[in-house]
């Protein structure tokens, strides 16, 4: 627990006050907080869409919805007049844009609404961002400085990292985000497993490794959406998320900048592990954008079976 909290005041504890707590640096502060406050009005959209189908396509010829792109807007347009960053990446646009004078110290990538085609289910979707000081195109252990990820669901709740622990905070009726865990921690070993792909499109040696956590009594928990997917890991406090290496696409589904740097961060700093099946995630040096990677992430036995299966 951050100093000077008690278990009387804990619950009462704000993110701002929070994150003033945490030690996080004043800009770093007011930009989580700005893209904090971006949430409920991306939350709002969401409800108000009614689940309609905007009909058009993303870069990656996924359909999209309208939700997607008005996301993207709002939050674009929230960096651009926090005065605190120079350029926004998102998975909604095709190229980096610059939002600031070139002076403002941070870079933000987003996926602002992932999980959207879950929208017309009701299930869980979220925002995922990362935070980077120096260039985009390094590793994510150099350029990273925090992380964080919204989930609209039944809740909606926000876990940041600024690199000292993950920490979850809920939307209160009066719409103020309270601290409800600090310092989360997985344990070194789980029960439970999401794995995406195809059983027929996967590799002998990720199969094989799906197949001893079934074996081993895993029980499976995949819901299509990376954020909540990844949220249950982290709130049962462990097991593994993967989207591995398909035959047909090596480099598996997920983006490194927009959806694996982000969540490697804050699962690392919950005590967790990501790997692509052998490299640590943060360590994978970004080349271009759309980047994509394999991916196991989550309790650190998990990840190293993972490990151990593919590197046979
Ligand atoms: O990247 C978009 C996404 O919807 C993720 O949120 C999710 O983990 C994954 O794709 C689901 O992919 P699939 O539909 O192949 O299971």
């Amino acid at each position: 627990m951050a100093e000077g909290m008690n278990d009387l005041t804990k619950h009462v504890v704000d993110l701002r006050r929070h994150m003033w707590l945490d030690g996080v640096e004043v800009e770093l502060r007011r930009l989580i907080w700005q893209i904090a406050v971006v949430g409920k009005y991306i939350s709002a959209r969401i409800h108000e869409s009614n689940r309609k189908l905007a009909g058009f396509k993303n870069i990656y010829g996924e359909e999209q919805l309208a939700l997607d792109r008005i996301s993207d807007e709002i939050l674009k347009n929230k960096l651009q007049h926090s005065g605190f960053v120079s350029q926004y990446a998102s998975e909604e646009r095709d190229d980096i844009v610059t939002i600031g004078k070139g002076t403002e110290s941070y870079i933000v990538t987003a996926d602002p609404l992932d999980g959207s085609s879950l929208v017309d289910t009701n299930l869980a979707i979220g925002t995922i961002i990362g935070i980077h000081k120096k260039s985009l195109f390094d590793c994510g252990r150099n350029s990273m400085v925090a992380a964080l990820y919204i989930t609209y669901g039944p809740l909606i709740t926000m876990i940041y990292s600024a690199g000292k622990g993950a920490h979850e905070f809920v939307l209160d009726r009066e719409g103020e985000y309270v601290l409800s865990e600090e310092n989360i921690r997985l344990k070194g070993k789980g029960s439970i497993f999401s794995p995406g792909g195809l059983r027929k499109d996967w590799t002998d040696n990720h199969l094989k490794f799906i197949d001893a956590l079934e074996r081993d009594g895993y029980k499976l928990r995949y819901s299509g959406g990376f954020v909540p997917d990844i949220n249950q890991v982290i709130i049962k406090r462990g097991g593994l998320f993967t989207y591995p290496a398909l035959k047909e696409s090596p480099q598996g589904k997920l983006r490194l900048l927009f959806e694996l740097q982000p969540m490697a961060f804050i699962i690392e700093q919950a005590g967790g592990m990501a790997t692509d099946g052998k490299t640590d995630i943060l360590s994978l040096e970004i080349t271009t954008v759309n980047q994509r990677s394999p991916i196991y992430i989550g309790s650190a036995a998990e990840v190293k079976m993972a490990g151990e299966f593919l590197n046979q």
